[in-house]
């Protein structure tokens, strides 16, 4: 019983509900912990996280990061913010205020409970790259004053609150850099290219590539990505990130398309549109870092994770 109290900690998701956030949940559950979902639900769904309210070791609250939070935990992991433009760009303002103020106030809560935190940043502190592939040493091409520069930056603040918390109060920080996760429960209108795919291939629409497609992303899928996040957290104190986390496998963007139409027998045609403001045309995760300091990489390739995510769409859009 003792061993079972001394291995069970308290971990805390924020941002639980969404996408990543419920798969992580269920990981966490899976290994035996106590996890507090904290979720305002912006983006996220209670659909995610469904499953997961009868068990006794799992908990939700309704909760905006942007306020103090008072609770016990041992480990943070604080991945509260919406993700996909569409949604980052609905309330540019409240975008900076989850990564900066929540920031902050989950910082504030680390230091007082003696917490680890985690924090979900992302491969967009790189902007525009002009570096390829980019390491954790590149500072980035960033623009602080366009549409998509509340995310932007929101999360560079974010990362530099984190370090500065660490150097000023020995905070114990892991700051993960993630690049583009696709899986199920991504929401299904968010304009992100791997679900827009899937979902106007099973509706037999015309597919949108902006651009000439051949602007190239790398896509992890997210049991990948969950298992990064874990080894990350599990890492003795030196470590403390940047870390890039995703899947270097390069691939355009017309490739994904045609190979989404094969996959789901669709009969939709590709449609170009312009390239929307500060899109950036290549981006892939340079990952020596995550294979040195937690010994992983990706191993679920864009077939088996695109024939594990189509059903759920399926499943969804039949509902
Ligand atoms: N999915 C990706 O490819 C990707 C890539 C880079 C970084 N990230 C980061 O990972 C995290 C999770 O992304 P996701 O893809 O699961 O997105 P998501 O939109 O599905 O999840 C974000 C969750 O945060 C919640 N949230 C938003 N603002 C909040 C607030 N003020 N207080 C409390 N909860 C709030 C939303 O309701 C949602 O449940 C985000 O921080 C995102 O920036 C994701």
């Amino acid at each position: 019983m003792l061993t079972e109290y001394a291995l069970r900690k308290r971990v805390m998701v924020t941002g639980g509900a969404g996408f990543l956030g419920s798969n992580l949940c269920d990981r966490l559950i899976a290994d035996g912990h106590d996890v507090l979902c904290v979720d305002n639900f912006f983006t996220g769904t209670k659909d995610n996280i469904r499953h997961l309210l009868d068990n006794p070791h799992f908990e939700l609250m309704r909760h905006d990061v942007t306020f103090p939070l008072y609770v016990e935990v041992d480990e943070i992991y604080n991945l509260a913010c919406p993700a996909s433009p569409i949604h980052y760009q609905f309330d540019p303002v409240q975008t900076t205020k989850t990564s900066v103020h929540g920031a902050i106030n989950m910082l504030g809560l680390a230091k007082r409970t003696k917490a680890k935190i985690f924090q979900a940043s992302t491969s967009e502190v790189y902007g525009d790259p002009a570096v390829h592939p980019q390491t954790e040493g590149y500072w980035g091409h960033v623009n602080p004053i366009g549409p998509r520069s509340c995310y932007d930056e929101g999360k560079r603040c974010a990362e530099t609150l984190f370090f500065d918390y660490h150097r000023q109060h020995k905070l114990r920080i892991k700051v993960a850099r993630i690049f583009n996760t696709y899986g199920p429960r991504m929401h299904p209108n968010d304009g992100r290219v791997v679900s827009n795919f899937i979902v106007q291939a099973l509706k037999g629409e015309p597919i949108t590539i902006y651009g000439d497609g051949s602007q190239t992303r790398s896509f992890c899928y997210v049991d990948d990505l969950i298992e990064a996040f874990i080894r990350l957290m599990g890492t003795p104190d030196d470590v403390t990130g940047p870390v890039n986390t995703g899947n270097p496998g390069e691939f355009t963007i017309k490739q994904l398309a045609e190979k989404v139409i094969q996959m789901t027998g669709s009969s939709s045609r590709l449609i170009y549109e312009p390239l929307p403001t500060d899109d950036p045309t290549q981006r892939q995760p340079d990952i020596s870092l995550a294979r040195e300091k937690l010994g992983w990489e990706p191993d679920i390739t864009l077939e088996t994770g695109l024939a594990r995510t189509i059903p759920y769409f399926d499943a969804l859009l039949s509902k």
